[in-house]
């Protein structure tokens, strides 16, 4: 990237667990670009973590704050990692692709499970978690593949990922 060029935002999406918080964060560094998570932006405007949101908010005005949280972003010269759930709502599908180039992080339900089978931080899934990665998966892949590019993380390190990603932008 040369010196006062403008690229558009670099979107990540892809379920939970897919690495896109990791992945985006290295590929910051690559590109020389700030990384800024959804998720954490919604953490610190609220001064909530997500799961306590989702307790004593709800699901729906978590999604509201995906919305808006969207719009106040810059969509030049950043990578924005998302929520997994952020490709849920048409209106975020297409302000992503109008403002920048969506790539969704694939992998693999199976090696989803084996990332998420210990992990207790997020409020969409609690009991019969094999199930519940299952059903949300097959739900929301036809959103994800809505993405300008798809990159398949499975079984790939984050640096080949990363420089993955790098060729096909
Ligand atoms: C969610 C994914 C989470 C977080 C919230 C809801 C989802 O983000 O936004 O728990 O609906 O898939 P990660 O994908 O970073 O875990």
């Amino acid at each position: 990237r040369s010196e006062g060029e403008e690229v558009k935002a670099i979107y990540l999406t892809g379920f939970m667990g897919a690495g896109k918080t990791t992945i985006g964060k290295k590929l910051g560094n690559v590109l020389q670009l700030p990384v800024i998570d959804t998720d954490e932006y919604i953490e610190k405007q609220t001064g909530k973590s997500i799961a306590d949101i989702f307790a004593e908010e709800g699901e729906e005005t978590f999604r509201k704050y995906e919305r808006e949280v969207l719009k106040v972003l810059p969509t030049e010269n950043v990578i924005i990692t998302t929520g997994g759930g952020m490709v849920i709502q048409a209106e975020n599908r297409e302000w992503m692709k109008t403002n920048g180039t969506v790539v969704y992080l694939h992998c693999d339900v199976e090696e989803l499970f084996r990332r998420l089978e210990h992990d207790s931080s997020r409020p969409l899934l609690s009991e019969n978690k094999r199930m519940q990665i299952e059903r949300l998966f097959q739900e929301r892949l036809p959103f994800y593949k809505e993405a300008t590019v798809t990159i398949d993380t499975t079984g790939k390190s984050i640096d080949e990922t990363v420089a993955e990603i790098v060729t096909v932008l």
